[in-house]
């Protein structure tokens, strides 16, 4: 197992016009036996670093560290990465059995060591019934198990699995993501799982790490990441539906609130923040807060917020409205008994505390 640390880590290809900066002063450290998830949209560098931290890529700036070894000019074998892709390439003449131990085979492993092993990992993976039987028989799910079990036969001390649930149907991919965050409590290895999914990196990792264009936009667990975004980047890509923006300006006659620009609505922030807004001469905001946020209210709650419904949208255990007022529209995720059809009025509800904060220029929270 290793501790790895990428430090100011860079990815240029090419030069000139065709020049790509495709990761830039990444600095990200993952504990021994750690399981992060890499999270971003297609494009970001996800797979760069990772083809940087395996070996397969040349280090364009910076240093990465196993056990605090430069690993920088290591070969990939010298580095023992493995990496698993969403095809399994498994081996359509070989036994499950076979193609666990295909890894140790080439390395001369003799063969009750081979058998050994490959019946430990099958075990993990619950691949025992199926040792003798070949790949072609096997659904989707076992054949990724397979392909999983001859990457991580050769006990590598970090395990990177890139993508590798992007075509899988929903329902067998749920099975999956249990499937291999069980084989990662038995293992303790050291993961990186590479996604462009939110729900899959949310479900399986201790800790996301968030790129968007070639940077590392926050690292955290999925609290911090939902409750605390370090930016508008991570506000609108964690969480579904996305989180609501809004440009504010302090509104003159009262001090706790923010009122939306170019509409009737506004927003009461925390004290502390309010406090802290006015410390600033800034004129402009962006506050953020999201659907689920918003409840309806009843009487007597405060603050509150009014807008006319646009869209109620049904979706069995809950309803989304989408609302506006003015050329400002929003929404909130109510219970589905709510019967607000288009053209009525809602008053919603909210905790201050929920109200996020962002500085429109740099996009950064503010509080
Ligand atoms: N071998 C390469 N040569 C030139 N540009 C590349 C190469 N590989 C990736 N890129 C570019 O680097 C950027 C990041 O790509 P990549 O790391 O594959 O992102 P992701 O895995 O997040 O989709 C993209 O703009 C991509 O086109
Ligand atoms: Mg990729």
């Amino acid at each position: 197992m290793a501790h790895v640390v990428l430090d100011d880590v860079n990815k240029i290809y090419g030069s000139g016009p065709s020049r790509v900066h495709a990761v830039q002063d990444l600095n990200l450290e993952i504990a021994d036996g750690e399981f992060v998830a890499l999270l971003g949209p297609s494009g970001c560098g996800k797979t760069s670093t990772l083809r940087m931290i395996v070996g397969l890529e040349e280090i364009s700036g910076g240093t990465i560290r196993f056990d605090d070894r430069p690993v920088n000019g290591l070969e990939p074998q010298a580095r023992n990465v493995a990496m698993a892709f969403e095809t399994y390439a498994l081996y359509p003449n070989f036994t499950v059995e076979e193609n666990l131990a295909f890894p140790l085979e080439v390395r001369g492993v003799a063969a009750p060591e081979r058998r050994r092993k490959a019946g430990e990992i099958a075990e993990i993976l619950k691949l025992t019934p199926i040792l003798g039987d070949y790949p072609g028989g096997l659904s989707g799910g076992q054949q990724q198990r397979v392909s999983l079990g001859r990457a991580l036969i050769r006990d590598p001390a970090v395990f990177i699995l890139d993508e590798v649930m992007s075509h899988i149907d929903a329902h067998l991919k749920f099975q999956m993501l249990f499937d291999l965050k069980a084989i990662h409590r038995d293992l303790k290895k050291t993961m990186v799982y590479v996604t462009h999914d939110q729900v899959e990196a949310l479900a399986l990792a201790d800790r996301v790490a968030v790129m968007s264009n070639a940077k590392l936009q926050q690292a955290g667990t999925r609290n911090e990441l939902y409750n605390r975004p370090a930016n508008i980047f991570v506000a609108d890509f964690i969480g579904e539906p996305p989180t609501n923006f809004f440009d504010v300006e302090p509104d003159p006659d009262d001090t706790a609130r923010l009122r939306v620009v170019d509409s009737g609505l506004g927003f009461t922030g925390s004290p502390d923040r309010m406090a802290r807004l006015r410390q600033s001469d800034k004129s402009r905001y962006i506050v953020g807060i999201r659907p689920q946020n918003l409840r309806l209210a009843a009487d007597g709650n405060t603050p509150t917020l009014s807008a006319s419904v646009q869209i109620n949208e049904y979706l069995g255990e809950r309803s989304i409205l989408t609302l506006g007022d003015g050329n400002v529209t929003f929404r909130a995720m109510v219970p589905p008994e709510s019967r607000a059809a288009r053209g009525d009025t809602v008053t919603l509800t909210y905790d201050p505390a929920d109200v996020m904060i962002f500085d429109a220029e740099t996009t950064v929270l503010l509080g």
